[in-house]
């Protein structure tokens, strides 16, 4: 590696109090806050090398050329980058995934802050975490709170702030006196029906129950806040679970309706049940795919899942907390 080339790695995250709707498409500014986990397992790790005289920029996946889509956007990202650089260069982006892209196990997120942490380096931004936050915002909104690790809040601008884009950053909550974990059900790997993107957008225009979901939504991330510090977390999963049913409903709501629940994840959440029944104190969240993840406490994490698969016959996978996204060290030779 040379100064023009930089890696990083960020873990994905699952938000506890969901981010779903728009205010603003181009700056990617959220209409509510929300609060999620970020995780220890399924990391991105991207590099990004600057080429000087190239004419476009390369980006691959996990070893191929990426998508056409996967290529615009990136490059959209990487002229944000070059806009604030002193730097015009085009780029080669490489991304190893270790999560299943487009299946809402969030790898746009671990994606997106992977990629801002590792352009600003390469194009010799001088970025705070608040900074990289708003910059991986403008990939993916969620991005923006996997630039940090455990517990992360990220704000929404103030409908009357004189600078939306500075007011809307993700930031760490002080140490969670929760012990979380969360089991993911990975019921299917494949890429979603509908983009996170165009489901917000129609949500938005077009579900009766939207403005009822963005009035509770102040409400929950109050509530939640307070769970976290006072260690509480059977509050923590109950504000959980409501919020991600009430997402869902009101992109179910929508005209023509979305729907990311198959009959095998409401499998999944009437196991959840049954598994509170039996004294487990675990809660189910969902996102733009079929997946469930569900909050328990650490110490009951590997039970949890292992009854999960038995009466499921699907994967699981146990995640805790993780880390902050992080650049990889230039070694001696990168000098
Ligand atoms: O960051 P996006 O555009 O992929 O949106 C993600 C939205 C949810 O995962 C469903 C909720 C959230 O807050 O992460």
């Amino acid at each position: 590696m040379t100064d023009a080339a930089a890696v990083a790695t960020a873990h994905p995250n699952i938000a506890l109090v969901k981010y779903w709707g728009k205010r603003d498409e181009e700056l990617v500014l959220p209409l509510a806050g929300s609060l999620s986990m970020t995780l220890d397992i399924f990391p991105t790790t991207t590099s990004v090398i600057r080429r000087p005289g190239a004419l476009t920029d390369t980006v691959t996946m996990d070893g191929r050329p990426a998508t056409e889509e996967v290529t615009r956007r990136v490059v959209h990202f990487l002229d944000l980058v070059r806009q604030r650089s002193a730097r015009g260069d085009r780029a080669a982006v490489d991304t190893r995934n270790t999560v299943p892209v487009g299946a809402g196990l969030a790898s746009s997120a671990s994606g997106f802050a992977a990629l801002a942490v590792a352009a600003a380096a390469a194009y010799g931004l001088d970025l705070d975490p608040a900074d990289l936050s708003r910059l991986a915002r403008r990939g993916s909104g969620s991005a923006a709170r996997s630039i940090f690790g455990g517990f992360a809040l990220w704000h929404a601008p103030d409908a009357h702030a004189p600078d939306a884009d500075a007011a809307s950053y993700a930031e760490a909550l002080p140490a969670a006196r929760v012990d979380a974990a969360l089991v993911v059900v990975l019921l299917d790997t494949g890429p979603k029906p509908v983009s996170s993107r165009e489901a917000m957008r129609r949500t938005v225009a077009t579900s009766p129950l939207f403005p009822a979901w963005l009035a509770n939504a102040p409400h929950d991330l109050r509530r939640m806040r307070a769970a976290l510090s006072a260690g509480d977390l059977t509050t923590v999963g109950e504000i959980a679970e409501a919020n991600a049913l009430g997402m869902h409903a009101t992109m179910a709501s929508a005209d023509p309706p979305v729907r990311y629940l198959t009959g095998q994840s409401r499998g999944v959440l009437q196991q959840v049940r049954g598994l509170r029944a039996a004294g487990f104190d675990c809660w189910a969240t969902m996102d733009a795919g079929p997946n469930i993840k569900v909050l328990c406490p650490g110490d009951q994490a590997t039970r949890v899942a292992e009854r999960l698969t038995l009466a499921t016959g699907f994967p699981t996978a146990v995640a805790r907390p993780g880390p902050p996204a992080r650049l990889h060290p230039r070694t001696e030779a990168d000098r």
